[in-house]
């Protein structure tokens, strides 16, 4: 088995080669000046089981055609199978034509990967249950949900009876259950979200269930932080003292660092399925690191 990694989260495919307990294979990549890159697979692959690390967010489109490049080098260089772990699946949102004449991105990103001979996928959490169904290769559906629950009975232990388990939209309702499974039935609430198509303003007035005195906010992803930002708002209003943030990919477009660090929260926890610029670091933020989840599926499938 040989694994390597492209440039958008080595140090998370560095730790998943510890885990195996093999070193990253070496890729020469060379970027020519107009920005294309040439990359070539320096050790022998012929016959052997490759893995490639490269979650696909920001800048997407760049993460991605790296992808089909370092997949298509291992291929003709004979690799027998070739697994893209892509802990964040960038596109994934356009699953299906919201509007007529829309590209449907993630059916593009599918037909490539398969076409440049990718053999199986590992992700987390994905925005749709169904995502894995596009894809007539394996995509193997991971989920940091046991990370966050370790942690949450961690912070709170006996006191958990006095929390509240949070879904800041109906989106994550699946989601929150499971994790209230996780946690001995704890309770959770719903909040009712609204997102203005045109303007992208966020509003959440409204909780389905009964609050307690402390809340954890559990999403898939935060991005502009304005979803966080609306629920802590609410909680607060509502009574609630203390609130915690578990959210899995730290997207962290436009200012989101500045957005979160309003929020009257104690602490947000986010996963290493997008490595995090130290730009958006801050004191109240705390990443887990999925790289021995990763591994772990890598062991049960190779
Ligand atoms: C929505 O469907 C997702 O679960 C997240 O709540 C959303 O993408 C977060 O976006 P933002 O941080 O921009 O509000």
């Amino acid at each position: 088995m040989k694994i390597f990694s492209g440039t958008s989260n080595l140090s998370l495919a560095e730790k998943v080669a510890q885990h195996l307990h093999i070193s990253l294979s070496p890729l020469d990549m060379h970027i020519f000046p107009d920005g294309e890159k040439r990359i070539r697979v320096v050790d022998k692959v012929l016959g052997e089981d490759c893995i490639v690390v490269q979650p696909t967010s920001t800048p997407v489109d760049e993460n991605y055609m790296e992808l089909f490049l370092i997949v298509d080098a291992l291929k003709r260089s004979g690799a027998k199978s070739v697994t893209a772990v892509i802990p964040y699946l960038g596109y994934q949102r356009q699953d299906h034509i919201f509007r007529e004449g829309e590209a449907v991105s993630l059916s593009v990103v599918e037909k490539t990967l398969e076409s440049v001979g990718v053999s199986s996928i590992i992700a987390f959490d994905l925005h749709s249950v169904k995502t894995p169904e596009i894809f007539h290769v394996p995509l193997y559906h991971l989920s940091a949900l046991s990370l966050f629950a370790k942690k949450i009975e961690e912070i709170y232990g006996s006191t958990l009876y006095n929390t509240v388990l949070v879904t800041p939209d109906m989106g994550g309702v699946r989601r929150i259950k499971i994790l209230s499974e996780m946690l001995n039935n704890t309770p959770y609430v719903e909040i009712v979200k609204n997102r203005d198509v045109i303007t992208g303003e966020i509003s959440a007035d409204k909780i389905k269930g009964d609050i307690r005195e402390k809340a954890v906010i559990v999403d898939d992803m935060i991005s502009t932080g304005l979803t966080i930002k609306q629920a802590c708002k609410l909680l607060k209003n509502k009574g609630v003292k203390e609130i915690y943030v578990f959210a899995t990919h730290a997207v962290f477009s436009k200012n989101a660092k500045k957005v979160l660090e309003q929020c009257d929260v104690v602490k947000f926890f986010v996963t290493d399925t997008i490595s995090v610029l130290e730009k958006n670091r801050f004191k109240k933020l705390e990443i887990l690191s999925v790289s021995s989840l990763i591994a772990q599926k890598i062991r049960d499938i190779l």
